[in-house]
């Protein structure tokens, strides 16, 4: 029932900072059951790195996912991979729907619109503690690239990586 609803992804500005840092609070406190994360004293887990998304704009993508209007999560990319020497590569680097707005084909459509928004070569590392990402990721790079995707599997502590990789092109269609 996807295309019933309205699915936007949002550039986000420095003014979204505070924004994003709340939701990737949920995003983290999410992924601590297959990751072995500890909170902070003040208990917030933090996101380091989120300042760099505005300092580097050449090679981070901050992205806002609406649904309706409302927030439905975000996607931050980051041209240049850990999982590639290659600096050009896209990469996934975090992605995340909220509980309210999941399987409603959010995620789905917003993976799409990030890859379209960004033509060129792309990896997603997803980890095989996360259950539900697994069949989430391997279906929507499916259906994108009509089977043409690699998926390797690469060790990982605690959890072996799932690392996909495709070409997003203009020929996709996003509409
Ligand atoms: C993974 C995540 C992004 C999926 O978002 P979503 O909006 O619920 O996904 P969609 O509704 O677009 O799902 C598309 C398809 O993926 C598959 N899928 C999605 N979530 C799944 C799950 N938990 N278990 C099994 N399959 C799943 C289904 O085939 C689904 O189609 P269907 O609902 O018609 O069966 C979301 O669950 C999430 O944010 N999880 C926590 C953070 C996270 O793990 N991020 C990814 C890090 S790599």
């Amino acid at each position: 029932m996807a295309d019933l609803h309205e699915v936007i992804l949002d550039a986000a500005t420095t003014a979204d900072a505070g924004l994003l840092s709340n939701l990737l609070e949920l995003y983290i406190y999410d992924l601590s059951e297959a990751f072995r994360v500890e909170i902070g004293a003040d208990g917030r887990f933090g996101y380091s790195k989120l300042a760099l998304y505005w300092s580097e704009p050449e090679r981070r993508f901050p992205f806002l996912i609406r649904c309706d209007g409302r927030i439905a999560g975000f996607a931050l990319a980051t041209r240049g991979s850990p999982a590639t020497d290659d600096p050009s590569v896209f990469d996934v680097a975090e992605f995340f729907v909220l509980r309210r707005h999941r399987r409603s084909g959010v995620g789905r459509r917003a993976a799409v619109l990030l890859w379209s928004r960004l033509p060129g070569r792309w990896i997603v590392r997803v980890s095989e503690g996360n259950p539900g990402a697994i069949p989430f990721w391997a279906g929507v790079i499916g259906e994108f690239t009509g089977g043409a995707a690699t998926a390797l599997t690469r060790p990982g502590d605690p959890h072996a990586w799932r690392v996909f990789s495709f070409e997003s092109g203009p020929q996709h269609i996003t509409g």
